[in-house]
């Protein structure tokens, strides 16, 4: 048994973005640039876009943070984003979700222009990927193949199982397990027999934001199981945090699968790497350059 170590991989894949930013500059002249929108306070999604700004400027690239206020409307949040889809210094735009309730996220999502919609949530990117065309394509299920990838090599033929079925993680992730020939069953809160149709996996990829539920004996042995989860437990005392865990029951699974990843450690860091590799991905596009190997 292994432990998948996603923040070794996303170093050394922000590594080789990083060179690949500097040639970058040279050839063109200027930067990459990732523009992050945050609308409100909350304090997770503060950190997630405190965190991917700062991993932006360490590769190199330029930054655009822009924090809105919570009671933002929904015609100002279109309005940035048009901006930023006529800003020749930004290739890469992300719109922090959740949005406050009364802005429509599909129709701000639908506004980014599809050359820097680097979460690939926009529905040409959605489409583009499912008929199998060079498409931007969501971050955590692409940091999810590259990590099965670097631990299996060819996915070809295995039966791979995937709990979840929302736009950012699921459908995606079923979409690129398909595009590498694996076989795959999208599952959710409504299957029947759940652990049994889980236990028939070779690649296990729980995405459902339920802590823990995917124990030990849901496993077949010798599989390899990608936790997307990230939970917090009530915290055990008063004002303490609580235990971060994922969708499975680690120290479980452990005893059954070949490889897994661990919460944290594992495919949050690649999440960000991926956002990193779209951003240079789009900049090469919009600058006529091939796509560089990384
Ligand atoms: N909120 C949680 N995950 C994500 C993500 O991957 N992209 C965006 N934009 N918001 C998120």
């Amino acid at each position: 048994m292994s432990r998948i170590d996603g923040k070794a991989a996303a170093a050394a894949l922000r590594e080789r973005i990083a060179a690949k930013v500097a040639a970058f500059r040279q050839q063109v002249g200027r930067a990459p640039g990732l523009a992050v929108v945050l609308v409100g306070e909350d304090p997770a999604s503060s950190v997630y876009v405190g965190s991917k700004g700062k991993a932006t400027i360490e590769a190199g690239m330029e930054s655009f943070t822009h924090r809105l206020n919570a009671a933002t409307s929904e015609a100002d949040l279109l309005a940035l984003v048009k901006k930023l889809n006529a800003d020749e210094r930004v290739d890469g735009i992300l719109v922090q979700l959740p949005l406050p309730a009364h802005v429509d996220e599909s129709k701000v999502l639908d506004t980014i222009d599809p050359s820097k919609d680097v979460d690939g949530f926009h529905v040409i990117n959605a489409g583009k990927l499912a008929v199998g065309q060079e498409a931007l394509v969501p971050c955590t299920p692409y940091g999810c193949i590259h990590l099965l990838k670097e631990e299996l090599g060819d996915l070809s033929g295995l039966h791979a199982v995937v709990i979840g079925r929302s736009n950012i993680v699921g459908k995606p992730m079923a979409q690129l397990l398909l595009a590498e020939n694996a076989t795959v069953t999208i599952a959710h809160s409504r299957t029947r027999n759940l652990q049994e149709i889980a236990r028939t996996a070779d690649i296990l990829v729980a995405a459902v934001g339920r802590p823990e539920m995917v124990k030990g004996d849901w496993i077949k042995p010798g599989a390899t199981v990608i936790d997307v989860g990230i939970n917090r437990l009530p915290p055990a005392e008063e004002g303490a945090r609580g235990k971060l865990v994922g969708d499975v029951a680690t120290e479980e699974a452990e005893g059954v699968a070949k490889a897994i990843t661990p919460v944290p450690g594992g495919v949050g860091p690649m999440t960000i790497a991926m956002l990193l590799a779209n951003t240079l991905r789009a900049a090469h596009a919009r600058e006529g350059l091939e796509a560089p190997e990384l």
